[in-house]
């Protein structure tokens, strides 16, 4: 009677409260389940009675269980709870390419069109495919061109350095292989200089190389034509002027006509109208001895371009650090391209 009455007057709008009323009354261990325990030991004749007692206030408890609990539920609804469900979720946000991502592979995908397949090679080098292989003379000044981080002064193959070109992963494809070769090396490239708006200590770059009988400058320059046109639209002019690198002869340098202000000068091409984006030449017969091609028999072109100068020209940015700070604030802004 006394625990009757209990349940009959039970009312709370506490979560917690109504799972305690649960326990003590309908639990594995609650007062209903102990005094069924009871009833198994009590006579026949007094079970009868007992048993309809008994079943009655296990209802009782149930009903008053459920009744409490959709009251509360109800409540949790509205005014009773703090939170508000009909406020919208909270979004995440997306990341976006980072633009030097972006131009490789844009480069890539034109170069693929051209049949040119992607090679890669480590980031540490040895002299001999860094520098002695593409012809650069022990001691020579060219060798300066390009200030080298050096790891290793004079070990077993040399001097171990970061590359400071992959040019380095055309030797090693070239004696991994056999001719013909028609592939471009993407890849970064370190090299000792102040830190600037206009140089870095690392940056990227994408080299090719194509060799196999009667390749001539000709080809170089179509391709680089059908190139330039893809990636800066058509009508984007090309010149060549003649430039020296130890690796090719001739070698030259490949200006596009400035496609930020058409060619009428601006800041970028420092009023001149042009832009210098790559360099490049025929292969050195010395090469390709070095790495054990017929030079009588082949002959081949190879180019090499920084990918941060054309994501500059491509997207107008100003200062090479930007690429490497990821301020996300820079980054956001290629979020539309992918
Ligand atoms: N390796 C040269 C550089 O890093 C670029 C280049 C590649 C020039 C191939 C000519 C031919 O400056």
């Amino acid at each position: 009677d006394q625990y009757l009455s209990e349940i009959n007057s039970f009312q709370t709008k506490n979560a917690d409260e109504l799972e305690a009323f649960r326990i003590k009354f309908l639990g594995t261990k609650g007062i209903i389940k102990d005094l069924f325990e009871e009833f198994k030991t009590v006579s026949p004749e007094e079970k009868r009675g007992l048993g309809k007692v008994l079943n009655e206030f296990k209802q009782a408890a149930e009903s008053k269980y459920q009744e409490v609990k959709e009251g509360s539920e109800a409540l949790d609804d509205s005014a009773g709870s703090d939170q508000d469900l009909t406020l919208p979720g909270q979004g995440f946000q997306l990341g976006s390419r980072h633009p030097l991502s972006l131009v490789r592979k844009e480069i890539i995908g034109i170069f693929n069109k051209l049949g040119f397949h992607v090679a890669e090679g480590p980031e540490i080098e040895d002299d001999w495919h860094n520098f002695s292989a593409l012809n650069f003379p022990e001691e020579h000044p060219a060798r300066d061109m390009q200030d080298t981080f050096f790891i290793k002064k004079g070990g077993e193959k040399g001097d171990i350095a970061l590359r400071t070109h992959t040019s380095s992963v055309q030797v090693r494809m070239m004696e991994a292989g056999k001719p013909p070769f028609r592939a471009i090396m993407p890849g970064r490239v370190y090299r000792n200089e102040a830190i600037s708006a206009r140089a870095h200590c690392f940056f990227h770059q994408v080299e090719g190389l194509y060799i196999d009988e009667n390749v001539s400058f000709a080809d170089l320059k179509q391709t680089l034509f059908y190139f330039v046109q893809e990636l800066f639209g058509e009508g984007t002019k090309v010149r060549f002027r003649p430039s020296y690198f130890p690796f090719t002869e001739p070698s030259a340098e490949m200006d596009i006509s400035c496609t930020i202000c058409k060619g009428d000068g601006c800041q970028f091409c420092k009023y001149s109208g042009w832009v210098e984006i790559l360099g490049c030449g025929m292969v050195d017969p010395n090469v390709l001895e070095n790495c054990e091609i017929d030079s009588k028999k082949y002959t081949g072109y190879a180019f090499g371009m920084g990918i941060e100068r054309i994501t500059n020209l491509k997207y107008q940015i100003k200062d090479l650090r930007l690429f490497s700070e990821n301020d996300v604030r820079f980054l956001k802004q290629f979020q539309s391209e992918m």
